[in-house]
């Protein structure tokens, strides 16, 4: 793969977030060149060998899904941490049936969930992570939450990279690149405590018959602007390095994973960056992970070549966003009058009740969670955990459990 390399980059403490850098090609020849970097395909093949991508779905178109999981690499093993209704109908098994087709059919590692197994709540609680559960104990609706229940599952694979995919991307091929994407940014960094994070090069929208390639939405630049600004004040240097506030498709490894501190819902991707700015920029205490700010800590944002498109949520769903996104930059330690006072103007169209955004739940970080007891736990009572394990093509499945009731 051929990425160019990052005109420029932002240090702030142990953070370096490499400027906005484009995939030129998916493949390369064997050359040098000092203007780009060269990542050669049996190294994105190791990444991928080595990497969990974790779907987290929730009612979902099941074409969309379906193409998801197909074009996934095969090397990376799945992992489908579902939020769908099981009343009227059971989606989780209309989605566990096409994972197991597409498993029968490719023998791709897969494992899914449900994120109101009582038993997942039961494991998280038995670990002491209670802040991801609701007062039933179950785990609270969420992308974010969803996604830790993923990273746990990915740990207790072994897989010291994970990416996210969402599950409502039209384009099964963008999907495939994403995943490269996420490899090429990994065997480019020189620390161990690494995130790529994409951003699409165009958003296309059908306005009246036409498609529009758009670059931006509100949320995305509202998010980066904000995000920036936080980075701005404290440097005293105006910067617009940020472009990827939202990125859902995002990858990093475990290490840094295990580290992290998560923001509720949608509000997970741009907290990312506040917390790294908290936790291991120039004022942080230096004793969140003393390892972690030796060897610092990269931000990789890859600029893809194909468009994104996916499903439309509407304007209660953009509202939503917004105001979790901009609450992680409100609420900040590094926050000041001057930008809450901004941050207000910005959604006070969008909260008319309320002059301040309602600040999320956050999730400590998962490292500490003994993972072997979480399974043990967990296997034993939950009733929709399956692992459909990686076999040869023609070979028997290894069904670690397969039986939904
Ligand atoms: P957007 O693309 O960022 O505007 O947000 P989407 O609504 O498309 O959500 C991103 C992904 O998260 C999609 O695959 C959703 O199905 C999924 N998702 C949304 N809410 C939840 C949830 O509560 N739990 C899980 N597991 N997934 C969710
Ligand atoms: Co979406």
């Amino acid at each position: 793969m051929l990425v160019e390399m990052a005109r420029d980059t932002e240090v702030f403490g142990s953070v370096k977030i490499h400027e906005l850098q484009r995939v030129l090609k998916f493949d390369s020849g064997d050359f040098e060149n000092p203007r780009v970097c060269n990542v050669p395909f049996e190294s994105i093949r190791d990444v991928l060998k080595r990497m969990a991508i974790i779907i987290p779905v929730k009612n979902e178109n099941m074409h969309l899904l379906d193409g998801v999981l197909r074009a996934i690499p095969f090397h990376c093993s799945v992992i489908l941490v579902s939020n769908s209704d099981r009343d009227t109908h059971d989606v989780y098994k209309i989605e566990t049936d096409a994972v197991t087709n597409i498993h029968e059919l490719t023998q791709q590692e897969i494992l899914c969930i449900h994120q109101k197994d009582p038993a997942l709540g039961d494991a998280f609680h038995k670990a002491g992570y209670d802040s991801i559960l609701d007062k039933k104990g179950l785990v609270r609706d969420g992308k974010s939450e969803g996604m830790i229940a993923g990273m746990m599952l990915a740990k207790s694979i072994g897989k010291d990279f994970m990416g996210f995919i969402d599950a409502d991307n039209y384009i099964p091929g963008s999907v495939r690149e994403y995943i490269l994407d996420f490899a090429g940014g990994l065997c480019m960094s020189k620390s161990s405590y690494s995130m790529v994070r994409l951003h699409w090069k165009y958003k296309p929208k059908v306005v009246e018959d036409k498609f529009y390639f758009k670059k931006w939405g509100r949320v995305s630049e509202t998010t980066n602007k904000f995000l920036n600004l936080l980075l701005s004040e404290h440097t005293g240097f105006e910067t617009g390095v940020i472009v990827t506030g939202n990125s859902g498709e995002h990858a990093l490894t475990t290490k840094l994973a295990d580290i992290m501190t998560y923001s509720s819902g949608y509000s997970v991707e741009p907290y990312h960056y506040v917390y790294l700015f908290e936790n291991f920029g120039p004022d942080a205490e230096n004793t969140v992970n003393p390892d972690a700010v030796t060897a610092g800590v990269e931000v990789f944002q890859i600029e893809t070549l194909n468009p994104h498109l996916h499903e439309e949520k509407g304007r209660k769903h953009i509202r939503r966003m917004l105001a979790g996104s901009l609450s992680t930059v409100y609420y900040s330690k590094l926050s000041n009058d001057g930008i809450r006072e901004k941050i207000v103007e910005e959604i006070k169209d969008l909260q008319k009740s309320c002059r301040k955004p309602k600040e999320n739940a956050r999730m400590p970080p998962i490292g500490g969670i003994d993972v072997g007891k979480f399974m043990k736990g967990l296997q034993k009572d939950s009733k929709t955990y399956l692992r459909l394990k990686q076999g040869e093509i023609g070979g028997e499945a290894k069904h670690e459990k397969s039986s939904l009731h």
